[in-house]
């Protein structure tokens, strides 16, 4: 059994795709903890329904050090072996990624390592896609590490872009997908074996 401590920012419907696979007994894995920068984000709701601690840290009056201490005793204090960004609008610090070097993966809506890096989150990710004329985009899931979206990658899914998108409904259209391969990744993270060679995640 993996401990997985969940951080969120927002709607929470990647955390509730760990929680519905969990369920369904297609992870062998257990949510010990769910963390948000913000008092606001549903998926704090998403955590208490199901009976998994759940702690709004606020950011007010604190350097990013500071703010990340705390993340860090709580997840300690769960016994946490794997964290989830799960739509977390948070850069970690040097410190935290040290802790939990290559236990820390994030789910980001495009294929990277086209699109990351810093200013790419949420729709801006979108809005640059559509931008650059693209005809195919999708989600990736990768290790964290200090290169923003820069990470080994274990797991990514292509989505055709329409003529008709906009960022909103292109965003809406890879959600799913998202929440597919964070499953598959976290499947594969937590049952296979593998290596890290450079960039590269090879499951043995
Ligand atoms: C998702 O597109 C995720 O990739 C991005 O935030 C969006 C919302 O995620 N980082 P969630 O519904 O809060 O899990």
């Amino acid at each position: 059994m993996v401990n997985l401590g969940v951080l969120i920012s927002g709607h929470g419907t990647n955390l509730q795709s760990i929680i519905d696979a969990i369920k369904a007994g297609k992870l062998n894995c257990e949510i010990k903890v769910v963390i948000s920068n913000r008092k606001d984000a549903y998926g704090l709701e998403r955590a208490s329904i199901n009976k998994i601690p759940a702690f709004y840290i606020s950011p007010k009056n604190k350097s990013d050090e500071e703010f990340d201490e705390l993340v860090l005793k709580i997840l300690e204090e769960h016994n946490v072996d794997l964290v989830i960004l799960a739509g977390y609008l948070k850069i970690l610090t040097s410190k935290f990624i040290r802790r939990y070097e290559n236990k820390i993966i994030n789910i980001h809506p495009a294929l990277l390592p086209a699109f990351g890096g810093k200013g790419y989150y949420g729709e801006h990710v979108h809005e640059a896609v559509l931008k650059a004329g693209c005809k195919v985009s999708g989600c990736t899931v990768h290790f964290v590490t200090e290169d923003i979206d820069g990470g080994p990658i274990i797991a990514q899914t292509a989505v055709n872009v329409l003529d008709t998108d906009t960022s909103k409904s292109l965003a809406e259209r890879i959600l799913p997908y998202e929440h597919e391969t964070l499953i598959e990744a976290l499947k594969n993270i937590t049952e296979k074996k593998y290596i890290i060679n450079g960039k590269r995640v090879i499951f043995l």
